[in-house]
């Protein structure tokens, strides 16, 4: 029986034990391991699913009932708001209605994290509709946070709006998946968060996988940690099998960036990430891109991450962070959740100590 605990503007606003969230981990499926990690204590988060012949709209009204089915504890959603993501407008408008429509989802569903594009759009909806559900966002860099914490800006796009942001998360280089063009590691954009943000709680994302690295984000003056690669390698994640067991053998150079739909992505070297070259260096040369893109090449995008999806792990893109080299089992969620939280407080307490 553990009863170590750590408790943060986090877990108070959150309503959760402990200041844990479980990164969105779109075009997968994260509703079994949203359930296990609200089980386990810690936050866990509906992804935002757009694999090919699905509607993303109903999809993620059933993940969300999927979800308090499993699980009492609080949880987040997923929205991406990408130029290219098209489906945001309406996912937008589904959060408030199904928490309008059904009480459990009213209760558990505390938190939607937008990414990707631009945060004003959710936040405005949210804020102006349905003000009890609180906004994060996901901020890779400075400039973005500078626009971002001032109302200004929101009320420059929508005039009159409630709407802010309760809080971000700083998610730098080192993490799987989306990631930026201005390639900021994690330590030093969470300190820069730390000081620039204020009032506004900053979670760290991008490279925590254990003890020390909750210890070392609390340290920094954050007020917790998002995981995204770690709770791949769980027992409940719904990931292929092949796709997690790639993740043990892999050391922390077995990573690259190429570039994805939204920017560039941190994935496992496979055939995938060869064909796929480089990343593109910058946003003008994206933006160039996608103007050259057809309709077949996007589909073809997301044929790759079924193909992955369904254990191709080859073919498609296995996104993964750079905590790949640091991760060898394959735990139940709580086992990862009980461990990072007891190597946390013992290295906070042993810290501490050295100020006597
Ligand atoms: C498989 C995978 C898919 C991801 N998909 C999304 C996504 O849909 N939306 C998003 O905001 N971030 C996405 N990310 C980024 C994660 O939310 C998070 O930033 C990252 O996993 C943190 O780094 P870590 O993997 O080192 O913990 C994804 C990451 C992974 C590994």
């Amino acid at each position: 029986m553990v009863n170590f605990m750590i408790k943060t503007k986090l877990t108070e606003m959150l309503g959760c034990k402990h200041p844990i969230i479980q990164a969105a981990m779109g075009p997968f499926y994260t509703t079994k391991l949203c359930a296990a990690v609200s089980n386990a204590g810690a936050f866990g988060v509906v992804s935002h699913t757009n694999l090919r012949n699905m509607d993303p709209i109903k999809e993620m009204e059933k993940n969300i009932l999927d979800v308090v089915e499993n699980t009492d504890g609080p949880f987040g959603v997923n929205i991406r708001t990408a130029r290219l993501q098209i489906d945001y407008p309406e996912l937008i408008k589904l959060i408030p209605r199904i928490r309008k429509e059904n009480k459990k989802v009213r209760e558990q569903l505390r938190l939607v994290i937008t990414s990707a594009g631009d945060p004003r759009p959710g936040a405005h909806h949210f804020k102006d509709v349905d003000p009890d559900i609180l906004v994060f966002h996901v901020i890779p860099a400075k400039w973005l946070a500078e626009k971002a914490l001032n109302p200004a800006w929101f009320q420059k796009k929508f005039p009159g709006t409630k709407g802010v942001l309760d809080g971000i998360i700083a998610t730098g280089y080192e993490g799987g998946g989306h990631n930026s063009y201005e390639k900021v590691a994690t330590t030093v954009l969470t300190a820069e968060m730390v000081e620039f943000a204020g009032d506004t709680p900053v979670v760290s994302c991008g490279g925590w996988y254990d003890g020390k690295g909750l210890a070392g984000a609390l340290a920094m003056g954050a007020v917790g940690i998002q995981m995204g690669t770690r709770f791949i390698a769980t027992k409940e994640c719904e990931f292929h099998d092949d796709y997690k067991a790639l993740i043990l053998p892999a050391t922390d150079e077995d990573t690259v960036m190429t570039t994805g739909a939204f920017g560039p992505i941190r994935l496992l070297k496979n055939e995938y990430s060869k064909e796929h070259g480089v990343a593109v260096p910058d946003r003008e040369a994206r933006m160039a891109e996608e103007a050259s893109m057809t309709a077949d090449d996007l589909l073809d995008e997301m044929e790759r991450y079924e193909l992955v999806y369904k254990g191709d792990v080859q073919k498609g893109p296995i996104l993964v962070g750079q905590t790949i080299g640091g991760i060898s089992t394959i735990p139940t969620v709580k086992e990862v959740v009980d461990s990072i939280v007891k190597e946390a407080e013992m290295r906070l307490k042993a810290v501490s100590k050295l100020l006597s």
